[in-house]
C-alpha cells in the first residue's frame, strides 16, 4: 500500500505541475476539444508508463528498481520482460518531462541509470560486456538476468537509444551549478553512456536484427540513432574531457551509409537483408521522430521530419495503410488514417499499432515546429505529391512566415489538420479508461496483443510534447547537435574502432562483473525434422544452470542435407571449466537428454585470439524424436 502511495504522488506531480504550465497559447483552431482530451490521455499515459516500472509500479511487481517492462502482459504476449529499445524511447520522455518541471521523476531516472548498469554486465546469448557483444542483447527478464531463449538478436539500436536517453539527462546535470550532479554525470551517467558509444563505433557496420525484431540486415532506425548517439556523445565526451575519437571518426561514416537506404521515393526499412520486403515501413517514420532537432533545418540527410525526404517517405508508408484495414475504408486520400508496421506484417493479424499511428502525427508536429522555427517552408518536386494530397493547391516553392499572402500559414495549417487526424484516430480507438495496447483491430478497433504498452503511452506523451511545440512556444526538447553533425563525407567508408568496456560500478554495476570472456563456438552434428530445434545447456549461467528452460536454444542456419549443423556462439569466462550436453525440444515441449556428459575447458585470457578462436565439433549421442509426434495429441 505504501508503495502505491509513492507512485500515484509522482504522477500528481506530472499532471498538475507540467499539463497546467503548459497549455498551447497561439492554438485556436476548431481543436480545442482536441486539446483538452489530449491533456487528459496524456496523464493516463504518462501514468501508464509509471505504472509499468519497478519496484513500484502498480502493474510491475517483481521488476527490480529502474527495470521498465514492455507490458505487464505475461502471456499471448509474454511481454514481462525489459526491452533495451522500449526501455530506451521511455526514459528519453520522462527526461524531457522530468526536465520540464516534474521533478518527482528523477528518482526513477535513477534507478534506471542503476539497473543499466548492472544490465550492461548480465552476460546474455548475444555475448558479455567483455568483448561488448552483450550489448546488443533486446531484452532481460524484469529481475535483470537473462534470457536464454530463441530470439532475433543481436539487436543494435539498444545501446544508441539508451546512450541519448542518458545523455539528455547528463545535459541537464550538466545545466546545473550544483557539483553534485556534475560528479552524477561525470562519475555515474557517463560510463554507462560510453561502453554504449564503444558499441556503436565498434559494431554498427555489421548486421543485426531491426527493431521489429524479424529481419537480419541493416536498419534504418538503427543506423540513424547511432548515428545521432554519437554526435550528441562527442559533445559530452568533450565536456567531460574524455578522449571521443573513435566517435568523430566513425560518425561521418554511418552518416554516409544512412544515405544509401533511400531509393528515390522513400527510405527503405531494412537493406543487407534477405527478407522479402518492400521496406515501408514505418521503421522510418519513427527515425525522423528519434532523431528530430529542433534546431535543424529541414536535411534530407538528417531525414529531419521537415525534410522532403521524410515527407515524401511519410506519403508512401501512409499510403500503404488505405487499403489495408476496413477501419479505414471511409478516409479520402490525404485525410489521415490507422497504420501499423508494415503492410505486409501478420504478427496478431498484423493491426495498427497506436505508436505508429502516434508517430505519424508527431513527424508533423515536429515539422510544423522546423518550419516555424526557421520561417520558411519550401514544396520541393521531392515532396510535392505529399503536400498536393492535404493541399491540393499546394505549387512548388519556398514560402516565408509572415510575408502577407498567406501561402505559408496556408501549408502548416494542412500540415497541422492532417498531423492532428492522426492524433483522433488514435484516440477514437481508445477506450474510455485510455489504456493503451499494443495494436487495435483493423476490423473494429478492438485491442489486440500486449495490454497496456509502456512503449504505446510513452508514444503519447512525446506526441502531445511536440504538438504543444507545433502550436506554442513550449520547447519540448533541446538540440541534440544535427547542425553540426551533417557532413556526408563524398565517399562511403565502412569502419569500426574496437573499444573497451568497462562495468559501470559507480553507477551500480556489481563489483567484479566484466571480467575476461572468450567466445566458444560449440558445433554439432544431430539430424532433426522440422519443428524440433536444439538446445545446449550446463552447469553455469550461460548455459541455463541444468535448468532445461533456460536452455540455450541453437542456430541451425548451417543444417544442410550434408551436414545437419547445430551452432551456439557462446560467450564463457576464461579459463573457467564447464560441463555440458545438448537436448533436443520436441514440437509439443517435451525434451529429449543426450546420454553423455561432456566436459570443456576455455582458454585462459592472453590466449584468446578473437572470435571463433575456439570451435568444439560434437555428435549428437542419444534418442530422437518421431516427426508427427505432436499429431497425436
Ligand atoms: C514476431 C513479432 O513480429 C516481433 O515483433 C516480436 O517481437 C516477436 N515475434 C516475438 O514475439
Ligand atoms: C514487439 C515489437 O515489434 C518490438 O519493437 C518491441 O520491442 C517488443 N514487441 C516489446 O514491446
Amino acid at each position: 500500500m505504501m508503495l502505491r502511495t509513492v507512485v500515484s504522488t509522482l504522477t500528481a506531480i506530472s499532471v498538475s505541475g507540467v499539463a497546467a504550465q503548459s497549455l498551447p497559447r497561439q492554438y485556436t483552431s476548431p481543436a480545442d476539444d482536441l486539446s483538452s482530451r489530449i491533456e487528459t490521455q496524456n496523464g493516463i499515459s504518462l501514468q501508464g508508463v509509471l505504472n509499468n516500472i519497478g519496484p513500484n509500479g502498480a502493474k510491475a511487481p517483481g521488476a527490480s528498481a529502474g527495470v521498465i517492462i514492455a507490458s505487464p502482459s505475461t502471456e499471448d504476449p509474454n511481454y514481462y520482460f525489459t526491452w533495451t529499445r522500449d526501455a530506451a524511447l521511455t526514459m528519453k520522455m520522462l527526461v524531457d518531462e522530468f526536465i520540464h518541471g516534474n521533478t518527482g521523476l528523477r528518482p526513477v531516472i535513477q534507478d534506471y541509470l542503476k539497473a543499466q548498469a548492472i544490465l550492461q554486465t548480465v552476460s546474455n546469448p548475444s555475448g558479455a560486456l567483455y568483448s561488448g557483444r552483450g550489448l546488443g542483447e533486446p531484452k532481460f527478464y524484469s529481475n535483470e538476468t537473462r534470457f536464454n531463449g530463441d530470439w532475433g538478436r543481436p539487436q543494435r539500436d539498444g545501446p544508441a537509444l539508451r546512450a541519448t536517453a542518458l545523455i539528455a539527462y547528463a545535459r541537464w546535470l550538466l545545466s546545473t551549478t550544483d557539483s553534485a550532479d556534475y560528479t552524477e554525470v561525470a562519475e555515474e551517467v557517463w560510463p554507462v553512456v560510453q561502453n554504449d558509444l564503444n558499441y556503436v563505433v565498434q559494431y554498427w557496420n555489421e548486421t543485426g536484427f531491426d527493431l521489429w525484431e524479424e529481419v537480419r540486415g541493416s536498419s534504418f532506425f538503427t543506423t540513424a540513432v547511432q548515428h545521432r548517439a554519437l554526435v550528441e556523445g562527442i559533445v559530452l565526451g568533450d565536456q567531460l574531457g574524455h578522449p571521443t575519437d573513435a566517435y568523430t571518426a566513425q560518425a561521418p561514416n554511418i552518416l554516409c551509409f544512412l544515405q544509401t537506404f533511400w531509393n528515390g521515393q522513400y527510405a527503405i526499412a531494412n537493406i543487407n537483408s534477405e527478407t522479402p520486403r518492400t521496406g515501408i515501413d514505418a521503421n522510418t517514420v519513427l527515425t525522423s521522430i528519434a532523431t528530430f532537432d529542433p534546431g535543424a533545418e529541414c536535411d534530407n540527410e538528417l531525414f529531419q521530419p521537415c525534410s522532403a525526404w521524410a515527407l515524401a517517405n511519410l506519403q508512401v508508408y501512409v499510403d500503404s495503410f488505405r487499403t489495408r484495414y476496413s477501419i479505414n475504408s471511409n478516409a479520402t486520400d490525404g485525410s489521415a488514417i490507422a497504420t501499423g508496421r508494415y503492410a505486409s506484417d501478420v504478427y496478431y493479424g498484423g493491426q495498427a499499432w497506436y505508436l505508429t499511428t502516434f508517430a505519424v502525427a508527431e513527424q508533423l508536429y515536429d515539422a510544423i515546429q522546423q518550419w516555424n522555427t526557421i520561417k520558411t517552408l519550401t514544396v520541393s518536386s521531392t515532396d510535392l505529391a505529399f503536400w498536393q494530397s492535404i493541399y491540393p493547391s499546394a505549387q512548388l516553392g519556398t514560402y516565408s512566415k509572415g510575408n502577407g499572402n498567406g501561402t505559408f500559414e496556408s501549408l502548416v495549417n494542412a500540415a497541422l489538420a492532417y498531423a492532428d487526424g492522426f492524433t483522433e484516430v488514435g484516440l477514437k480507438y481508445t477506450p474510455a479508461s485510455g489504456a493503451l495496447s499494443e495494436q487495435f483491430s483493423g476490423d473494429n478497433g478492438i485491442q489486440v496483443s500486449a495490454r497496456d504498452l509502456t512503449w504505446s503511452y510513452a508514444s503519447f506523451v512525446t506526441l502531445r510534447g511536440a504538438r504543444l511545440a507545433a502550436t506554442s512556444d513550449y520547447e519540448q526538447v533541446p538540440s541534440w547537435g544535427a547542425p553540426s553533425g551533417s557532413t556526408v563525407p563524398s565517399t562511403c567508408e565502412s569502419g569500426s574502432t574496437v573499444g573497451q568496456y568497462v562495468p559501470a560500478t559507480a553507477a551500480g554495476a556489481p563489483a567484479g562483473a566484466g571480467g575476461c570472456t572468450l567466445i566458444v563456438t560449440f558445433n554439432v552434428n544431430a539430424s532433426t525434422f522440422f519443428g524440433e530445434n536444439l538446445y545446449l545447456w550446463g552447469n553455469v549461467s550461460e548455459l541455463g544452470n541444468w535448468i532445461p528452460t533456460d536452455a540455450l536454444a541453437g542456430s541451425a542456419n548451417g543444417y544442410t542435407q550434408d551436414r545437419p549443423l547445430w551452432t551456439f556462439d557462446v560467450e564463457l569466462p576464461a579459463d573457467s571449466n564447464v560441463r555440458y550436453y545438448y537436448l533436443r525440444k520436441e514440437p509439443d515441449g517435451s525434451f529429449l537428454y543426450e546420454t553423455v556428459d561432456r566436459m570443456f575447458t576455455n582458454l585462459e585470457c592472453a590466449e584468446s585470439v578473437g572470435p571463433g578462436s575456439t570451435t568444439i565439433e560434437d555428435v549428437w549421442v542419444g534418442p530422437t524424436g518421431t516427426p508427427g509426434k505432436k499429431m497425436l495429441f
